[in-house]
């Protein structure tokens, strides 16, 4: 039985601070994470960035982050080293890499001593930083603490990772010159990586090795990553569970023993009646969509559009997905984020009377409570960019997947939900609006592929239960992981 706080003597209550990436796909994890660790009876403290908690106040205000201080779950915040920018709009993901891994060290230890002689706040005792921010472990280790990095992405997204060092060192990456970009090298199949699906191709690693630069930031910032902070850490905590990825696992956990599976950290981990006014989500959303599901009357008839918060198109491509969505006959709710168009400037990045043209078939949002969209029962399907918590919410809520991968691990996402999972298609990152209509009716449809799909994600769905149920593999990682975090600070507290 895992140890809880509560039952350490009081002054030994261990304090976390938790320092996601100040991104949407990170920071939601990590407010999940918080409140499954307040509820066991931590203190926690939650580090933003100042960008992000400005965003959080604009579109939430005080309540966001303010709620629970005095019951030991406090906010902090620390520069991310950008230059000061009022935007409300995902940052540039390539300089914020940079600017955190330079910047935020001296600020994570400034704020773990100013915590230490807060009056009533207990001394932090452990850190469990993000994947991304992997350089708070080194932090972390000078001050005496133990440390932590929780890695957001999927097991076979951060295998993906985990390989970079070898595809360098055996010659594949960088890419020779520019060419390697469409002449079929990404094709190359790869048999050696230990872990992976056996027909894993060049183009299923994560694209930041889609470099001809040695010295490129992401790719060199995700070596260190996994080759020098992962290793230091005392533990790696994954947003997965074991039956959906257990040969990626098994490889990971080759490497890096100490590997603990808590994933889907939905609401059975952190229900949202929990502390429900803290929330991480960087825009308002739009509360027409349950109302608008409500009103529609066909179970599983309704495909939800969504790309995330870092995808952005260009207008013609949103030209092509509008006419696709509009003659696929299958009621929608887009999400289309405000700073999704890369050329679209102040106008609105849907065709201009679009959105009257498709009234009471398909409505149009800047952002929704996706977990809200995909539990209910009007929605059929899913066209999502892949990034790993809109999946792993898609196989927790049963719904199959369109799969359209932006950038990053989304094209491991996808290879595995389309060929591993059972409970995906891809559409070509180029689909016209003929494509995009003949992918959603494929989606939507009664064809022996959506069928198959279909049972497959209900499979997932109750696996995801089990994984997070009382005695499941999930529930009994994080009991673990507790336990542990619990006893390091007894101990480092004697
Ligand atoms: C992505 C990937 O997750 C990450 O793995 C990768 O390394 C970087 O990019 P993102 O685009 O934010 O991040 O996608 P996703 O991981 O799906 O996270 C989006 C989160 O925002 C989800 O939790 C989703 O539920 C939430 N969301 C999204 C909303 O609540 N409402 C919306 O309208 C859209």
């Amino acid at each position: 039985m895992a140890m809880s706080p509560s039952s350490l003597p009081a002054t030994t209550t261990p304090h976390v601070l938790l320092i996601p990436y100040p991104a949407q796909g990170h920071v939601n994890p990590f407010l999940r994470l918080a409140k499954a660790l307040h509820a066991r009876g931590f203190y926690v403290t939650f580090v933003h960035t100042e960008h992000n908690h400005g965003r959080l106040l604009r579109s939430r205000g005080p309540g966001a982050v303010a709620g629970a201080a005095a019951d030991g779950l406090r906010f902090e915040t620390i520069p991310d080293g950008l230059p000061h920018a009022e935007l409300d709009a995902t940052q540039d993901i390539w300089a914020l890499c940079e600017a955190t891994r330079r910047e935020c060290p001296a600020h994570v230890r400034e704020l773990v001593e100013r915590l230490g002689r807060t009056e009533g706040v207990p001394p932090v005792t452990c850190v469990v930083a993000d994947g991304a921010m992997g350089f708070a472990v080194h932090v972390a280790k000078e001050m005496g603490l133990s440390a932590y990095l929780f890695f957001t992405p999927s097991a076979c997204g951060f295998l993906g990772y985990l390989n970079f060092d070898q595809l360098v060192k055996r010659g594949y990456v960088p890419f020779k010159d520019g060419s390697c970009f469409t002449n079929g090298y990404l094709d190359t199949p790869l048999d050696w990586i230990a872990g992976m699906i056996s027909n894993v191709r060049l183009r299923d690693f994560p694209t930041f090795i889609r470099t001809t630069d040695a010295e490129d930031t992401m790719l060199t910032i995700n070596i260190k990553q996994c080759e020098i902070d992962a290793p230091a850490a005392d533990g790696i905590l994954l947003n997965t569970f074991d039956d959906l990825e257990g040969a990626a696992l098994e490889a990971i956990r080759a490497r890096l023993p100490n590997t603990f599976t808590i994933g889907p950290l939905g609401p059975e981990v952190s229900p949202s009646s929990y502390l429900p006014s803290l929330t991480s989500s960087l825009w308002k959303e739009d509360d027409r969509c349950v109302a608008w599901l409500d009103a529609q009357p066909a179970d599983g008839s309704v495909v939800y559009v969504n790309f995330g918060s870092i995808t952005v198109v260009t207008r013609g491509q949103m030209v092509e997905f509008a006419r696709g969505l509009a003659a696929a006959d299958s009621p929608f709710l887009w999400v289309v984020r405000p700073d999704m168009v890369r050329d679209g400037g102040e106008m609105l990045p849907v065709p201009e009377g679009f959105a009257e043209e498709v009234l009471g078939r398909g409505l149009m949002v800047g952002w929704c409570d996706q977990e809200a969209v995909l539990g209910h029962r009007a929605t059929g399907g899913f066209l999502s960019h892949c990034g790993w918590n809109s999946t792993v919410e898609s196989l927790r809520a049963g719904v199959p997947m369109l799969c359209w991968p932006f950038f990053s691990e989304q094209v491991t996402n996808c290879r595995y939900a389309c060929e591993e999972w059972g409970v995906g298609v891809e559409m070509a990152r180029d689909a016209g609006r003929g494509e995009v209509e003949a992918a959603v009716r494929e989606l939507m449809g009664d064809g022996e592929k959506a069928a198959a799909m279909r049972r497959k994600a209900a499979e997932w769905k109750e696996k995801a239960a089990r994984a997070v149920a009382a005695g499941g593999s999930s529930q009994l990682d994080l009991d673990r992981f507790v336990d542990e975090i619990a006893r390091a600070s007894t101990s480092s507290s004697s």
